[in-house]
């Protein structure tokens, strides 16, 4: 349970790593960046819990990090600028570089690369995730310029490439918790499955029956990569397309599970989505993007208020929570529902 807290802290960028995690009795106690947030309330919610004041000895700096390796070679005044966090997948690291930080952009990638000995390659966002292939541009900054990697996560492994598929280290807690979810011998159809992280690890765990479907080529090349790199008890079959064609065309009225994850899309194609559920019904995970003050009501309005009058009737809606931060004040959100 704490270890589960404290994931979920660190996912949304809430704990204060400066901070040590301290005990008190029976209780676990987190030191947190931002005290007074939705994604802090949910969580409390969530996990039965409630904010403390309490005292947090310091974390001892690890041996090594940006700012000492940058500090006799920056201007002391863009040593604040430094990001503090970047995701690493596989041995690419991609990093939000500050615009007043651009001239010094290689110095930044091979001090990341000291900071880091198993990251290779070096790369900045340059835009934001668009298009519908849900990728964004990249600049490479140092290390080999390359940009197709091997990522593991919960012992799967997966090909991705930075710059044409849709990849977040970000989501395995996720990808993790609907694959404990599903049961031996349920049919689920994944509607924006990517390189396969939901699909791969639901069929390691269980002899499930996936269908994957992405509209990517580049997704669906390394989804069967990740079909031959992985063990599965399962079995996933992929499928280049549009879900809502896919679906309607040859996956109606077969799924126990839906799985939605186009956070500024999904409510588009709910039509498909109750379409592909097994007559008797079967349960959505919804994916979308909300906002402060109330995200978690927000999502599921928009969930509900797009299912196609007439066709489906929700059940009771199993589950909502926050996953990520996308931007300020905005977050993933998912809502788990049972539809008949
Ligand atoms: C946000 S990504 C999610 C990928 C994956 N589920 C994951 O968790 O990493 C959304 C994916 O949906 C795909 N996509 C976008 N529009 C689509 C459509 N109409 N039909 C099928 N896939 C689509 C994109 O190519 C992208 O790979």
């Amino acid at each position: 349970m704490a270890e589960a807290l404290r994931r979920k802290l660190v996912e949304l960028d809430l704990l204060d790593r400066g901070k040590k995690v301290v005990r008190d009795g029976d209780f676990v106690v987190f030191p947190i960046a931002v005290e007074d947030s939705s994604a802090v309330k949910q969580l409390c919610e969530e996990f039965k819990c409630e904010v403390v004041r309490a005292e947090f000895p310091e974390v001892k700096p690890p041996s090594l990090t940006l700012h000492d390796v940058l500090s006799e070679k920056l201007p002391p005044h863009l040593l604040a600028s430094l990001p503090r966090a970047y995701d690493v997948i596989g041995d690419i690291a991609i990093i939000e570089l500050p615009e007043e930080l651009l001239p010094y952009k290689e110095l930044v990638g091979e001090a990341l690369m000291k900071v880091n000995s198993h990251v290779k390659a070096v790369f900045a966002k340059a835009g934001k995730v668009n298009g519908a292939y849900r990728v964004r541009k990249l600049l490479h900054l140092a290390g080999e310029n390359r940009t197709v990697t091997r990522h593991k996560e919960y012992g799967c492994i997966f090909s991705v490439d930075v710059a044409s598929t849709y990849f977040s280290p970000r989501l395995s807690w996720e990808h993790k918790r609907i694959a404990s979810l599903v049961k031996p011998g349920e049919t689920v159809v994944d509607m924006f499955a990517g390189v396969g992280p939901f699909a791969i690890m639901i069929t390691r765990e269980v002899d499930a029956t996936v269908y994957a479907i992405d509209l990517n080529p580049e997704a669906i090349k390394h989804l069967k990569i990740n079909l031959q790199l992985n063990k599965l008890r399962g079995k996933v079959i992929p499928i280049l397309g549009d879900a809502k064609e896919v679906v309607f065309k040859e996956l109606k009225g077969i799924a126990d599970r839906v799985i939605m994850n186009l956070p500024h899309s999904s409510h588009f194609f709910l039509d498909a989505a109750c379409a592909a559920l097994k007559e008797e019904g079967g349960i959505i995970h919804f994916y979308t993007v909300a906002r402060d003050p109330s995200p978690l009501e927000q999502a599921e309005y928009l969930f509900s208020s797009s299912i196609p009058a007439g066709s489906r009737h929700i059940k009771r809606i199993l589950h909502r929570r926050v996953v990520k931060a996308v931007a300020p004040r905005e977050w993933l959100v998912v809502v788990d529902a049972e539809v008949t």
